[in-house]
C-alpha cells in the first residue's frame, strides 16, 4: 500500500450524523434508531468510519444472490479493519428476466444508490457486482456522490458441461434455439443443454456484458487486483470478500475517492482491456455512463481510437473456446494487464484502490496459460476492438468483429476487389414481437442475401434499449445451412451471441433517426473498411419519407407501462452517449 493515513485523524461525514455538536437534537435521534441493532454509542462516536455494503444480490437477482453471504466475509474485514458495517439493498436488476428488459433498472438503481449514497452516515461503500447491469448501475453512482467506493465482484458460475463439450452461459441460449428451430434437439434436449450452462451461482461464466464489466471494473482500478475472475464458488472469492472489507476502511482513512481513480486514463486502459478480453458490445454504453457521471467526456470515437487495432488476448467463449474457471487459472484480469503494459498499450501509472499503479499490480502476474490468455506477441487474429460506423441510417453504431463467423466471413468478405463491402436487401422489424411474429413467413423473402433490420428498441422506443439486435435467420434458412446473417439496429445485442451485428444505432427510430426511414426491400451498403452503412436511397426519396413519417406523427412506439418507463424515456439519452440521465450529469 502506497498511502499513508492521515497524521491526525480526519473528521468522517458520518460524524454529522452520529457526533455533532452543531445539532444535538439530531444526533439523539440518529443514535438511538441506530443503536437498536446492536452498536454501541461509544462505537458509533468513536470516529470509525462507517461503511455501506451495497447489497445487489437477492431473490429476484440469482445471480448475484450469493453476495449475501460474502457479504459476511465483507464484515468481518471492515470490522477488523476498525470500521462499522451497513448492509442495505440496491434494486434488483436480474438481466434474463426481467420485463421489457433489465437495462431499464440500471438507470433506477443508479439514481437508488445516489440517495442512499447521498442520504444516509456513510464513509465508504462496498459495492457488489455481478449481473450486466448492476456493475455500471453501482459504479454510476460511485462516481456521482463520489465517496470512497470499492467493488467486490460476485465471479463467475463454474463451467458448464454438456456431454462432453464447455457451455457458456449466454451464448448457449443462441446456439440451443438454433439448433432446436432446425430441429436437431427435442424440447427436453433443449431445456437440459440450456441449464447445463449454468451449473452453480455466480453470474455468466462466459465473456458476456456481466465479465466483461467485471474486468473493465477491475481495470478502471476500481477492485482489488485478482477480483473480477474468481468463480463465485471458489474459497479465494470469500476471502477476496474479506480482504475488500478491510480495504475500504483504510481507503476512508486516505480518503481515496472515485475521482481519484476514475480519470481519463483509467477509461482509456478500460477501452483497450475490453478489446483484448473480446468484450461485450454493451461495453461502450456503460463505460461511457460511467465515465460521464465521473466528469470524463468519453465518446465512441475514443473507442474507435484507442480500442479498434488492440487484439484479442483472452480465448474465451463467445469469442474462443474457454470459460470463467480457465481465464482465472491462467491469471485472469491482471494477467491481461500485464501483457498488455509490456507491450506499452495501457496507462500504466493509473491508480487503483489499493493505492498502488494499475502497472504495479500486475508486473509479477504474467498468463500462467498461454492457450487461454495469449502473450501479445502471439495475438494472431488482428484488431479486435469495435468498428465505429455511421452513415445516413445512424451517426453511431458498432460491430464486433471478433465474433464474426467464418460463414459470414466467407459469405459477405470474400470480394477480393472489395473485400470489407457488401450490399443486401433488407427486412425491417419493428420491435422483437414483430420479428418474432414474421421472421419464419415466406412472403417476407428472407434470403441468404437479406440484411435483418431491426428498429424501435432503443433507449426510447423500447424503454431501456432491448437486447434484440442479434436475429436468427427464417427456420428454412437454417436447414439450408445459413446460420448467420447481418443484422442491424438500433437495440442492442448479448454480449454472447455470434450475429455479425450493426447494432446501438443512435439515434434511434424514436428519436428521428434513419433507420425509421427503411423499408423492406431497399437496398443497404456496408462498408466496413470505409466505417459507413447507408441506405441506397436518393436523397429526395429520403427527405420525402421523413416528411411522410413526421406527418404521420413520428415513429411509433408502444405506451408506457409504467411511471419508471415515462419518466426515463422523457429523460434519457442515446446509447452513444451511456444511455444516461441526462440531467443526472449536473450532479458531479
Ligand atoms: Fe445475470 Fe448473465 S444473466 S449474469
Ligand atoms: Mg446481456
Amino acid at each position: 500500500m502506497t498511502d499513508h493515513p492521515a497524521t491526525a485523524p480526519r473528521r468522517l461525514r458520518s460524524q454529522d450524523w452520529f457526533d455533532n455538536p452543531d445539532e444535538p437534537g439530531h444526533t439523539v435521534l440518529f443514535l438511538e434508531r441506530f443503536l437498536n441493532y446492536g452498536l454501541s454509542r461509544e462505537e458509533l462516536q468513536s470516529g470509525k468510519p462507517v461503511i455501506g455494503i451495497a447489497q445487489t444480490g437477492s431473490d429476484l437477482s440469482p445471480c448475484n444472490r450469493h453476495h449475501l453471504e460474502l457479504a459476511r466475509r465483507v464484515r468481518e474485514g471492515i470490522r477488523e479493519a476498525g470500521g462499522i458495517a451497513m448492509e442495505f439493498p440496491v434494486h434488483p436488476i436480474q438481466e434474463t428476466c426481467r420485463r421489457p428488459t433489465a437495462a431499464l433498472d440500471r438507470n433506477l438503481a443508479y439514481l437508488g444508490l445516489v440517495e442512499v449514497l447521498h442520504g444516509y452516515p456513510l464513509d465508504g461503500v462496498v459495492l457488489t457486482t455481478g449481473c450486466d447491469k448492476t456493475t455500471p448501475a453501482c459504479l454510476m453512482a460511485a462516481a456521482t456522490v463520489d465517496l470512497p467506493a470499492i467493488v467486490l465482484s460476485g465471479g463467475p458460475m463454474l463451467n458448464g458441461w454438456f456431454r462432453g463439450e464447455r457451455t457458456g452461459s449466454g451464448s448457449i441460449l443462441w446456439r440451443a434455439r438454433e439448433r432446436y428451430a432446425e430441429g436437431a434437439i427435442d424440447e427436453e434436449e433443449y431445456r437440459e443443454l440450456v441449464s447445463s450452462a449454468a451449473p452453480s451461482i455466480g453470474h455468466c461464466n462466459t465473456m458476456g456484458t456481466a465479465s466483461t464489466m467485471n474486468a473493465l471494473a477491475e481495470a478502471l482500478g476500481m477492485s482489488l487486483p485478482g477480483c473480477a475472475a474468481i468463480p463465485a464458488p471458489y474459497r479465494e472469492r470469500a476471502q477476496m470478500a474479506y480482504d475488500t472489507g478491510r480495504r475500504i476502511v483504510d481507503m476512508v482513512r486516505a480518503d481515496l475517492k472515485p475521482s481519484d481513480v476514475l480519470t481519463r486514463e483509467a477509461f482509456e486502459n478500460a477501452i483497450v482491456v475490453n478489446s483484448a478480453i473480446g468484450g461485450s458490445t454493451n461495453a461502450p454504453i456503460h463505460v461511457n455512463a460511467i465515465a460521464r457521471h465521473a466528469g470524463v467526456d468519453l465518446t465512441m470515437d475514443d473507442w474507435q481510437r484507442i480500442g479498434r487495432d488492440v487484439p484479442l488476448l483472452v480465448n474465451m467463449q463467445p469469442a474462443g473456446t474457454y470459460l470463467g474457471e480457465e481465464f482465472h487459472r491462467a491469471g485472469g484480469v491482471p494477467a491481461v494487464l500485464h501483457e498488455l503494459v509490456r507491450g506499452g498499450l495501457l496507462h500504466a501509472g493509473a491508480r487503483t484502490v489499493n493505492g498502488a499503479t494499475i502497472g504495479g499490480n500486475c508486473e509479477r502476474r504474467p498468463s500462467l496459460d498461454h492457450d487461454v490468455i495469449r502473450p501479445l506477441a502471439a495475438a494472431t487474429g488482428g484488431p479486435a476492438g469495435f468498428l465505429v460506423l455511421r452513415g445516413n441510417l445512424f451517426d453511431s453504431a458498432i460491430l464486433k468483429t471478433s465474433v464474426i463467423s467464418p460463414e459470414f466471413r466467407d459469405r459477405y468478405l470474400s470480394d477480393p476487389a472489395d473485400p470489407e463491402a457488401f450490399e443486401g436487401r433488407a427486412a425491417v422489424f419493428d420491435g422483437p414481437e414483430d420479428y418474432t411474429a414474421r421472421i419464419d413467413d415466406p412472403g417476407l423473402g428472407v434470403d441468404a442475401d437479406s440484411i435483418l433490420v431491426m428498429r424501435g428498441t432503443g433507449p426510447i422506443g423500447y424503454p431501456g434499449a432491448a437486447e434484440v439486435v442479434n436475429m436468427r435467420p427464417p427456420a428454412a434458412l437454417l436447414r439450408r445451412g445459413v446460420r448467420a446473417l447481418p443484422c442491424i439496429g438500433d437495440g442492442r445485442q448479448s454480449g454472447t451471441s455470434a450475429s455479425p451485428s450493426i447494432l446501438n444505432a443512435a439515434p434511434e427510430a424514436a428519436a428521428g433517426g434513419g433507420l425509421a426511414l427503411v423499408r423492406t426491400g431497399d437496398r443497404i451498403r456496408v462498408d466496413l473498411r470505409r466505417g459507413r452503412v447507408d441506405l441506397l436511397v436518393t436523397d429526395d426519396e429520403l427527405a420525402r419519407r421523413r416528411a411522410d413519417l413526421a406527418a404521420a406523427g413520428g415513429y411509433a412506439y408502444p405506451e408506457s407501462q409504467t411511471p419508471w418507463q415515462e419518466i426515463q424515456r422523457g429523460m434519457v439519452g442515446q446509447l452513444d452517449g451511456g444511455m444516461v440521465l441526462e440531467s443526472a450529469l449536473r450532479y458531479q
